[in-house]
């Protein structure tokens, strides 16, 4: 039966969920039907994994057992640090824990996705150790040695801790904290479903998150965090806002941070995150990135407010993070540590009712060529 092509499927459901929702005409996110404002207001990253992942809100021993089964996994063996050592420093930090995470599956290649247990103890295993790796690497690439994770601290206080060997400030995690339950899920993106594609081979998990991060890794995906902290940065001052939107909506340029395949109004991400950094700045003094950001946000509203673009999640991350004194190069990688509880709640509700995934295409090229010898070409 002929279909109408979509181009980059927009539109095209591809799955039927109930892990999250978009409403992008109201701005509205949902993760099992609640909403991040309130999840950011009154749960926890690691509360958030488990609700996305078990589809409800732990009980108390369901959580205490949630927080054990984390910390005791948090390490990683000495042969994924030896692992890093022997990648190029230069490297993106992406490409790192891509190889990471693949060379993790070696390590435990419980094959069978049909067994509930090892699904749950890969799961464990995966939200547990991408810090670990993400903060190691961090640390190897400029001659440091790796930090072993602190089973006293949770989730975020224990990453940030892993960068920089120092105790982060309570307001540090918190605020750290609501960034990776902003960035844990968001229904059909790019790298969740080139994740589920590689789950409906039938892959192991550590595949399927392996696939994910590479998708991840683009620049109109995750990678727009870094590119905006990189346009602010050259931008430099609020006063050369405009003449920079200006030239960039001449050469037909995008702005990195805005847009959205199903947003039309601004992301509820971006305007939690431009709370958060409000937040951090009371504390630790103000970032002339911010000020740059907002006069950027004010001037792309007047230039591109008839297309329906506003800030998206990537645009006010990068601030938070940089101004915690994190590498511009890690903001990608920070995303792929808290969406890895999305990536893992679509694996398993694909697995339950699993078909491959094997779209149509629409033939454009022709038929009956003859084959023409080399030396007749
Ligand atoms: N700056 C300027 N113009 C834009 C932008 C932008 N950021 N985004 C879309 N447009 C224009 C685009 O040029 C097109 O204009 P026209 O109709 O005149 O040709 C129109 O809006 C529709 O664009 P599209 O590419 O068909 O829309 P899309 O739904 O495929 O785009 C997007 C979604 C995220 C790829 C795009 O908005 C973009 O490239 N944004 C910049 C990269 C970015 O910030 N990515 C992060 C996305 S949110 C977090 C995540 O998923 O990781």
């Amino acid at each position: 039966m002929p279909h109408d092509f979509m181009p980059g499927l927009a539109g095209v459901p591809a799955a039927k969920s109930a892990i999250s929702d978009v409403d992008g005409q109201r701005g509205v996110l949902e993760y099992r039907g609640i909403r991040v404002e309130e999840l950011c207001l009154r749960s926890s990253y690691l509360e958030t994994a488990y609700l996305l992942l078990f589809g409800h809100l732990p009980t108390q021993p369901q959580l205490a057992r949630w927080h054990e089964d984390i910390v005791h996994h948090r390490r990683i063996k000495f042969k994924i640090v030896d692992l890093l050592k022997c990648l190029p420093e230069q490297g993106h930090p992406m490409d790192a824990l891509q190889a990471a995470v693949a060379a993790l599956g070696m390590f435990y290649p419980g094959r069978n996705v049909q067994d509930v247990d090892n699904n749950y103890w890969s799961a464990v295993r995966l939200v547990a150790k991408l810090p670990t790796i993400v903060a190691a690497w961090a640390r190897l690439r400029h001659g440091n040695e790796y930090i072993p994770p602190r089973d006293d601290l949770g989730f975020s206080e224990n990453f940030l801790y892993m960068l920089t060997e120092t105790e982060p400030l309570p307001l540090w995690s918190d605020i750290f904290d609501d960034c990776l339950i902003l960035h844990a899920e968001h229904t059909m993106n790019a790298s969740t479903f080139t994740g589920m594609v590689t789950a409906s081979t039938l892959a192991d998990p550590y595949t399927v998150v392996a696939s994910s991060i590479g998708a991840l890794k683009g620049p109109l995906h995750g990678g727009a965090n870094e590119e905006v902290v990189q346009m602010l940065k050259e931008i430099g001052d609020p006063g050369r806002a405009r003449s920079y939107l200006e030239e960039q909506v001449r050469a037909k340029q995008r702005l990195m941070g805005f847009g959205h395949r199903v947003y039309k109004v601004k992301d509820p991400r971006a305007t939690i995150l431009q709370g958060l950094c409000e937040r951090l700045f009371k504390e630790c003094g103000n970032s002339p990135l911010y000020e740059v950001a907002v006069e950027v946000e004010r001037v792309a509203e007047e230039l591109l407010k008839g297309k329906g673009i506003y800030p998206n999640v990537d645009f006010y991350s990068g601030i938070v993070y940089d101004k915690m004194g994190i590498e511009t190069d890690l903001f990608t990688p920070l995303f792929a540590l808290a969406r890895v509880s999305g990536w893992l709640a679509h694996w398993l509700e694909q697995l339950r009712e699993n078909k491959l995934f094997r779209p149509d295409q629409i033939y454009s090229g022709e038929h009956n060529r003859s084959y023409v010898p080399i030396e007749q070409r």
